[in-house]
């Protein structure tokens, strides 16, 4: 369960609102290929004592439009929040994307097994990743747009400027960089259709991010 201040939070309580926290302008900066317009949209902060016992968080997933994200943080960590658009989600079932990447059917545990699934999520047009690149633990920006700097063959995901690390659009990593496995997945759960409780997992699983084998 989420702390009730916390609950309250996610209502329209002027006095716990303010910005949360929005990685994915400074992610994008340190990208360095093609810009992208990442428009800032406004969540809720828990309270400080909450972020730090690293308790759930809610967070207000209703001004994600197609095709945008959102990063928020999660015991210290960047959780990258997106709404795919259907176009984004034809292409994650593509075979040809598939035979290029490293574990494209989400074999190792590196998400709970309701995110073990094509689309990587509870809900299909709702990614929820956390950003920390499983080779040395940079931040990948988030490229959606396909082709650009990246080349022609790219289809929109997340470029690790770092060493060149490339994921899909549900954080599968591609054959052929130094990173290792896919974006690891944390545990959440829709509290509502535009909650999302980032932390807890829903009735029935027992998921521990701590048991993925990269983080
Ligand atoms: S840390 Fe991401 S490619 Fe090295």
């Amino acid at each position: 369960m989420a702390e009730s201040g916390h609950a309250q939070a996610v209502d329209s309580h002027e006095g716990t609102r303010r910005d949360f926290l929005i990685l994915a302008a400074s992610a994008m900066g340190a990208v360095g290929v093609g810009a992208v317009a990442v428009p800032f949209i406004s969540s809720m902060e828990p309270a400080r004592d909450t972020l730090a016992a690293g308790a759930p968080v809610d967070i207000d997933i209703s001004h994600i439009q197609p095709g945008q994200q959102i990063v928020v943080l999660w015991r210290s960590r960047p959780i990258f929040i997106m709404r795919r658009t259907p176009e984004e989600l034809q292409k994650l079932q593509s075979t040809q994307e598939a035979s290029e990447l490293r574990d494209p059917d989400s074999s190792e545990l590196q998400q709970p097994e309701y995110a073990k699934n094509w689309h990587r999520s509870a809900k299909p047009e709702i990614l929820v990743l956390v950003g920390i690149c499983t080779h040395l633990g940079c931040i990948p920006g988030f490229v959606p747009q396909p082709g650009g700097d990246l080349g022609p063959s790219w289809q929109g995901g997340y470029f690790c400027p770092c060493h060149g690390s490339r994921y899909d659009l549900a954080g599968r990593v591609f054959q052929g960089v130094p990173a290792p496995y896919n974006l690891p997945v944390p545990p959440y759960n829709f509290v509502s259709d535009t909650v999302i409780r980032i932390g807890e997992n829903p009735p029935g699983s027992t998921f521990d991010l701590n048991t993925v084998v990269q983080l």
